[in-house]
C-alpha cells in the first residue's frame, strides 16, 4: 500500500515536471523567435555595431511581450550586459549549475516561494561573437562602451556557456 502510494506520488509528480517542461518550451519559442528577428534584422539594416542599439531597444519590449498573466520569461547571466538582466537570487545556483557542468539539459526548479520555474542554457554560436567575444571591432567596442559602460558580457568563446532563458509560473 505504502509502495504504491509513493509511486502514484512520483509519477504526478514526474507528470507534472513533465507538464511544466512543455509549457516552458512554449513559452520560450515566440521569446527565441522575436529575439532572433529583431537582431538579424537590425544587422542587416545598421551593421552589427548598430544593432547592438536595436537589441537595447527591442530586446526588452520583445521579452515584456512574451510574459503573460501566468508566467513571467526572460534571460539572465552572471556576466551581464543589461543590468535588467542580473540574475535574481533563485537563478544563483541554476547558473552555477551550468557553469560547473556545461550540461545544455532544460530544467524544472521549484522555488521556495512554491511557484516554479523553468529554464534552458544558452550557449553561443559564431554570429553572437560579434557583439560578446574576445575581439571586437574597434566599433563595436566604442558602442559597448557607450550604451553599456559596466558590460560584463565580452570575452566568450564559441559553444560557452552564456546564460539562461527562464520562465516563472505563477
Ligand atoms: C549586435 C550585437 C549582438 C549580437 C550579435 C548578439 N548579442 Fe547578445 N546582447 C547584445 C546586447 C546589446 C544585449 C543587451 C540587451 C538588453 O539591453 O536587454 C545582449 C544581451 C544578451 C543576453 C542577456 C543577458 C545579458 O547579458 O544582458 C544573452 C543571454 C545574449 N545576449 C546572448 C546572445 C547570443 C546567444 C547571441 C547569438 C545568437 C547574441 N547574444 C548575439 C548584443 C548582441
Amino acid at each position: 500500500m505504502k509502495l504504491i502510494i509513493t509511486l502514484g506520488l512520483l509519477t504526478s509528480v514526474y507528470t507534472q515536471e513533465a507538464n511544466y517542461s512543455e509549457l516552458g518550451k512554449k513559452a520560450l519559442k515566440p521569446l527565441k523567435m522575436g529575439l532572433m528577428k529583431e537582431l538579424k534584422q537590425g544587422i542587416k539594416t545598421h551593421g552589427v555595431s548598430g544593432a547592438i542599439g536595436t537589441c537595447q531597444l527591442k530586446a526588452p519590449v520583445v521579452t515584456e511581450e512574451v510574459s503573460t498573466p501566468s508566467y513571467t520569461v526572460g534571460r539572465s547571466s552572471s556576466k551581464y550586459r543589461n543590468p535588467k538582466n542580473k540574475p535574481q537570487a533563485w537563478m544563483e545556483d541554476v547558473l552555477k549549475s551550468y557553469e560547473t557542468t556545461a550540461s545544455k539539459d532544460s530544467q524544472v526548479i521549484r522555488l521556495k516561494t512554491g511557484e516554479t520555474a523553468y529554464v534552458e542554457p544558452i550557449y553561443l554560436k559564431g554570429l553572437c561573437l560579434n557583439c560578446h567575444g574576445a575581439k571586437l571591432s574597434k566599433s563595436v567596442e566604442s558602442e559597448l562602451a557607450k550604451l553599456y559602460p559596466n558590460d560584463k558580457a565580452k570575452g566568450y568563446k564559441a559553444n560557452d556557456f552564456r546564460g539562461i532563458f527562464w520562465v516563472k509560473f505563477k
